[in-house]
C-alpha cells in the first residue's frame, strides 16, 4: 500500500426527509443562494416545490437550470456571472454528477480572473471557491462526496476534469428517495458508473491494499445485488439506498487512495462523450469489458481471476486463464442483463473517428505512462474495434 492522504470532509445527511435540514446546512454560509439544476426532472418529481418551501422568505434565492448531461463550460461560464453578479453565499447543487460538476467549475471561477476552462489543465489554479451544498438525486459518479469535475467543451471535442479539496462539497443530502424518478436508462448508467469507479481502482499496479480491494469487492457485490431490483422496482427504498450510498464511496477515495495510477476506461471513455454526446455510464459498460479482454495476460491474470471469484462469484478452478475470462464474461452478461447497448453502433458510435479518439485519449491522459497496463494510441484503437 503507497502513502496517501485521506481528506472527505463532507457531511452526509443520509435518509428520508433529510432535506428539511437544508435551511440550517446553508444558513451557515449565508442567505444568497445561487440554486443549480438541470432539465427539469426536479421539478417534474416535486423535489424544486419542496426546496422552494423550506427555503421561503429566508434566502435570496437565484437560480441556474439547464445544466446540460456532459456539462458545458458555457454554463459554468454563465453560473460564474451570476455568482458575482448577486453576492452569492452558497451553491445549492440538486441533481445528478453533471449538475454538481458544474457547481464545481462555478463555486471556483467566480474567483478566478480567467476563463474557468483553464482549471481542466491546471487544477492548482483553483485557489478559492464558494462552499457547494448538494441534494443528489441519481447514484452514480460520487461527485457528492468528492472534489472532481468534469467538463465539457463540445466546440473543441473535449472533455476533461479538475480535481481540487476546495470544490469538496460541503454538505451532501442523500435521500434515496429522491432517485425514484430516475428512468431506468440512466439507473443503470449509473450503476455500470459505480461499478467502473471501483474497477478502475482494483486494477491498480500498487500491491498490498486489501484494505482497498476489500471494500470495493464489497460494494461492487452490493451494486451487482441491487441493481436489477432498482430497475425492476424503481420504488424499492433499501435498492436506492444501497445504489446511493455506494456511489458516494466509491469515489470518495476510500478504494482508491494508496493505489496511485491512471484510470484507463474512464480516459477512453471521456473522448466518446466529447465526441458523440454519450452518457458516460454507458461508455463505460462498453469498453470496460473489452479493455478488459485486452489487458489479460502473465501479468494480469491472476488479479483478474479475484475479481472472477470474489466480485463475480465464479468457483475457483486450476486453469486460471480460463477463470479470468469467465470472469469478464459474466461482467458482460451483468450489463446485458441490466439492459444496457453494449456495442459502439448501438450508441450511434461507428469506426469513422475511433482512431482520432484513441490519440486524444493518450494525449489527455497517462495511459501511455502510468495505467495499470500501459497502453499506445494503437492499443486503444483496437480496444474500442472490439467494441463495434
Ligand atoms: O437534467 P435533469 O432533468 O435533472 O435530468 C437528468 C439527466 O437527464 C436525469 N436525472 C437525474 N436525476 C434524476 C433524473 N431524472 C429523473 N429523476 C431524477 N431523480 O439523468 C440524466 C443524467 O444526469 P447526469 O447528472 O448527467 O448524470 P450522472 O450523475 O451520471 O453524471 C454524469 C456526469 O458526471 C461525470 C460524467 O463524465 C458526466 O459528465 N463524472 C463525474 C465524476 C466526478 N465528479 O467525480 C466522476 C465520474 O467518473 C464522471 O466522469
Ligand atoms: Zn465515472
Amino acid at each position: 500500500m503507497e502513502n496517501f492522504q485521506f481528506y472527505a470532509p463532507t457531511k452526509v445527511l443520509f435518509g428520508r426527509n433529510q432535506v428539511e435540514q437544508l435551511p440550517e446546512s446553508l444558513k451557515a454560509y449565508g442567505q444568497n443562494v445561487l440554486l443549480v439544476y438541470g432539465g427539469g426532472s426536479i421539478k417534474k418529481n416535486g423535489l424544486y416545490d419542496k426546496i422552494q418551501t423550506l427555503l421561503g422568505e429566508d434566502f435570496n434565492l437565484f437560480e441556474l437550470a439547464g445544466v446540460e448531461p456532459n456539462p458545458r463550460i458555457e454554463t459554468v461560464r454563465k453560473g460564474v456571472a451570476m455568482c458575482r453578479e448577486h453576492q452569492i453565499d452558497v451553491i445549492l447543487a440538486v441533481g445528478g454528477g453533471s449538475t454538481i460538476d458544474c457547481s464545481k467549475g462555478i463555486a471556483a471561477g467566480t474567483f478566478y480572473d480567467g476563463d474557468p476552462w483553464d482549471f481542466t489543465g491546471d487544477s492548482s489554479l483553483v485557489t478559492e471557491a464558494l462552499p457547494i451544498v448538494t441534494i443528489l438525486t441519481l447514484a452514480a459518479t460520487g461527485s457528492e462526496m468528492n472534489g472532481g469535475s468534469v467538463l465539457s467543451d463540445m466546440s473543441k471535442n473535449e472533455k476533461l476534469s479538475f480535481h481540487s479539496p476546495l470544490t469538496i462539497p460541503k454538505v451532501s443530502i442523500l435521500d434515496p428517495e429522491n432517485t425514484y424518478s430516475v428512468p431506468a436508462y440512466q439507473t443503470m448508467a449509473g450503476s455500470s458508473d459505480i461499478f467502473s469507479h471501483l474497477i478502475e481502482n482494483y486494477f491498480s499496479k500498487a500491491k498490498g491494499a486489501e484494505v482497498q480491494d476489500r471494500i470495493a469487492e464489497g460494494l461492487m457485490r452490493t451494486v451487482m445485488q441491487y441493481t436489477p431490483i432498482a430497475l425492476e422496482e424503481p420504488t424499492n427504498y433499501e435498492a436506492r439506498a444501497n445504489l446511493m450510498w455506494a456511489s458516494s464511496l466509491a469515489l470518495n477515495g476510500l478504494t482508491g487512495r494508496g493505489k496511485s495510477g491512471a484510470w484507463t476506461c474512464h480516459a477512453i471513455e471521456h473522448e466518446l462523450s466529447a465526441f458523440y454526446d454519450i452518457t458516460h455510464g454507458i461508455g463505460l459498460a462498453i469498453v470496460t469489458p473489452r479493455w478488459m479482454e485486452y489487458v489479460l495476460n502473465e501479468e494480469t491474470v491472476d488479479k483478474f481471476a479475484m475479481f472472477a471469484v470474489n466480485v463475480m462469484g465464479l468457483a475457483v478452478i486450476n486453469d486460471k486463464y480460463a477463470l479470468a475470462k469467465a470472469g469478464i464474461r459474466e461482467l458482460k452478461n451483468m450489463f446485458t442483463a441490466w439492459g444496457v447497448p453494449m456495442t459502439l453502433p448501438e450508441v450511434g458510435i461507428d469506426e469513422e473517428k475511433l482512431s482520432l479518439m484513441a490519440q486524444k485519449a493518450i494525449e489527455h491522459s497517462a495511459l501511455s505512462t502510468s495505467s495499470y497496463v500501459t497502453l499506445t494510441a494503437e492499443d486503444v484503437h483496437q480496444i474500442l474495434t472490439n467494441c463495434l
